[in-house]
């Protein structure tokens, strides 16, 4: 598939899609505390959708069962919800994407519940702050890289590592498109960004290595070294200048 550029008539139905995105988690993050089984956080995401007139994009896709990945501690995307109680302590990363007029919105948050410590705050910060570089440097007339070598740049001088075997994504009518955002490169290569341009950027960061282990039930994506990860996302669109997020709350 070639890189879209949305016309205005698609990027509208895209802001609809990506606030929808943004209602949800923040319903979800204002649900979570500790003795909560992570399915009822799902049941929550998908009554949610619902109502709205959304629909859950995860569900379905390549047979996931849920609508809504809950990825805790050491496990850092696509944790199927289940039985697990969230306990006091958890680092608790919420993955939530919607089709809604045929586009799609996609975006993810980590919480902290209850007190887990300085480093895992620490991690937090440095996930946040680098999608927020990653976002600063998706401009029209730049490159795809550099928007992975700033992610990269802000995780590794705060001391944390990103995890380089998933990445960000193009995002329109299908949840991936071209091109793939890495969240590690150098600046001045890839393709050139172009005003239109619909990205999912979405860093993934560790206080240990970056390499990843696959769960048992062939979805759970976890730490290989068993370090405590961190996953933040938004969907954006190219501009010629701050790119505009179509899932902030
Ligand atoms: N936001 C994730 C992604 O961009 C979620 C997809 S996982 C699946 O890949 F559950 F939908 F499969
Ligand atoms: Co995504």
């Amino acid at each position: 598939m070639s890189i879209g550029i949305k016309n205005e008539r698609e990027l509208e139905a895209m802001r609809n899609a990506g606030r929808m995105v943004a209602r949800v988690l923040s319903v979800l993050k204002g649900s979570m505390r500790a003795g909560m089984k992570t399915s009822e956080l799902d049941e929550i995401a998908e009554r949610e959708i619902r109502a709205m007139g959304g629909r859950p994009s995860f569900k379905g896709y390549r047979g996931y069962p849920a609508s809504l990945c809950v990825s805790v501690n050491d496990e850092i995307v696509h944790g199927i919800p289940g039985k697990r109680v969230i306990e006091d302590g958890d680092v608790v990363s919420l993955d939530f994407g919607a089709i809604a007029e045929g586009f799609q919105g996609d975006a993810a948050i980590t919480v902290i519940v209850g007190d887990a410590g300085l480093r895992a705050g620490c991690l937090l910060d440095a996930a946040r702050e680098s999608l927020n570089a990653g976002i600063s440097a998706a401009r029209a007339g730049g490159r795809l890289g550099d928007i992975s070598s700033a992610i990269q740049c802000c995780a590794e001088s705060r001391g944390f590592n990103v995890i380089r075997e998933y990445t960000g994504h193009g995002i329109g009518r299908a949840m991936h498109e071209d091109p793939l955002v890495p969240n590690f490169g150098e600046c001045g290569t890839g393709p050139e960004l172009k005003k239109g341009m619909t990205l999912a950027i979405e860093p993934m960061l560790a206080v240990g290595g970056w390499r990843t282990k696959v769960g048992d039930d062939n979805w759970v994506v976890s730490t290989a070294d068993g370090s405590l990860a961190a996953h933040f996302e938004h969907t954006v669109v190219v501009t010629d200048g701050e790119p505009e997020i179509l899932t902030k709350g």
